[in-house]
């Protein structure tokens, strides 16, 4: 058999592929990143790009030594050299704090929208939904604590799900508090877990002494049947009164702007950086892997990878998910349109013309031609399979006129257009098809 590509990742195929395994039609993943584009530029995001690998340490100080992805998830990358090793980012938000310290990017002004897309890698389990490489569209702000900012993030996750065509999706919102909220619920889940260590998964274990809200989050069966049993008070129960104070002027902002919301009380998440406001978007259809997307405020990650306090709120999509949810709820997407034209020699002189007259086009559309003389029936076919809105043919008969026979393949007209006025014909058509 030959090589194949790695387990938990996938390949991004031309329109028409055949389906072969469970991979992505390259267009269709397209059509969701460019939605995402328009709605986060039309918010005034700008794009930032930082490297697919990082220092690891920044990985473990900005996502947190007690997650599962740096306990367990990441791609480690040695080479030679006197080096700790870098790891495959698995999550854009740290890198672009990172990038804003190292760059001065608080001179500009804030709040500063940033945003950015691209491959994420994670060593899970692979099932429908998650895989090793993803992809994430990501939103970040950074410089204000403002409630509103919190507000219009979520908003524009919605906005996102919406111009997308989906219909089955819930907001799932919550609150982890301050710091000092947090530590009072830990050592709530300490006391209350301890009696009961031994009924723990060793995960768990770890995490009673780490950081015991990990355990609300644990993938075990036996964890949370432990969890259910023992009646868990929720988080959104220790909030103090400044983080529930945000919290209200977040959901009040929300519902005033009509965006629908479900409290979720015991929304953990699965990153360390988090403080005050948190979220996720669920999907009714995708199954057990139904976030789509999630995010929250991060005020503390800047300090914590060295720099100065500045507050930071963001979300991430993942882009595999989202496409899951758009073909659960059967939305056709729009494939790669075809070529405006195609251009054919119906004799091989005149070869070397049509593919002349073909890169000329290309200034004013797309367009394609044939590589050897075909007939006119089969010239019009093969422009039918490459779905053009029109082809033209140029024999020897065309040629000595000056002129192309051209056919519009939707109604069937065909008419002669000459060579000089091929640029406008093509304006106009262009113009017919915005
Ligand atoms: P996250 O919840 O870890 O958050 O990931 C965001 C989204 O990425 C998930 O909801 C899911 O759709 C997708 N995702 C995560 N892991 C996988 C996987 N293994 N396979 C497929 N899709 C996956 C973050 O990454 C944060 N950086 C979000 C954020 C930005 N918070 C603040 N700013």
């Amino acid at each position: 058999m030959a090589l194949q590509r790695p387990k938990g990742t996938q390949d991004h195929l031309p329109d028409g592929s055949p389906k072969l395994s469970r991979d992505v039609q390259a267009s269709a993943f397209a059509f969701v990143q460019d939605t995402a584009r328009r709605v986060l530029e039309r918010a005034g995001a700008q794009f930032i790009g930082t490297p697919l690998f990082e220092e690891a340490e920044l990985v473990r100080r900005g996502v947190g030594g007690s997650t599962d992805i740096v306990r367990k998830e990441m791609f480690t990358v040695y080479y030679f050299g006197d080096h700790g090793g870098y790891v495959l980012r698995p999550e854009g938000t740290a890198s672009i704090v990172r990038a804003y310290l190292q760059n001065g990017l608080k001179q500009l002004p804030a709040p500063l929208k940033l945003w950015t897309h691209g491959p994420m890698f994670r060593a899970e389990n692979v099932q429908k939904g998650r895989l090793r490489q993803f992809h994430q569209v990501d939103y970040e702000v950074l410089g204000s604590t403002d409630p509103l900012v919190d507000a219009e993030a979520i908003w524009l996750m919605w906005a996102v799900v919406r111009e997308l065509g989906l219909t089955g999706v819930r907001v799932k919102l919550g609150s982890i508090g301050d710091p000092e909220d947090r530590e009072a619920y830990n050592s709530y889940l300490r006391e209350l877990f301890t009696p009961h260590e031994g009924r723990l998964s060793d995960d768990s274990k770890d995490r009673l002494t780490r950081n015991p809200m990990r355990i609300l989050d644990s993938k075990s069966a036996e964890d949370q049947a432990l969890i259910r049993e023992l009646n868990v008070n929720p988080m959104l129960d220790f909030l103090g009164e400044a983080a529930r104070a945000h919290f209200a002027a977040v959901q009040a902002h929300l519902t005033a702007w009509g965006v629908p919301f479900d409290l979720d009380p015991s929304i953990v998440r699965g990153l360390d950086y988090y403080r005050r406001t948190a979220w996720e978007l669920h999907h009714t259809q995708v199954g057990a892997k139904s976030a789509l997307g999630g995010g929250g405020r991060y005020d503390g990650l800047a300090a914590q990878l060295g720099g100065p306090e500045v507050p930071g709120i963001g979300w991430a999509f993942g882009i595999e998910r989202l496409l899951l949810a758009l073909e659960a709820e059967g939305v056709a997407l729009p494939g790669q349109a075809g070529p405006l034209l195609f251009l054919a020699a119906l004799d091989e002189e005149n070869v070397g013309l049509a593919a002349r007259l073909a890169l000329q086009g290309r200034a004013v559309a797309r367009v394609e031609f044939a590589y050897r003389a075909l007939k006119p029936g089969n010239a019009f076919k093969e422009a039918d399979r490459r779905r053009a809105r029109y082809a033209a043919v140029i024999g020897s008969n065309e040629a000595a006129r000056g002129v192309l026979n051209v056919k519009n393949l939707a109604s069937g007209e065909q008419r002669e257009v000459p060579l000089e006025a091929l640029k406008t014909f093509l304006e106009q058509a262009e113009l017919e098809q915005a």
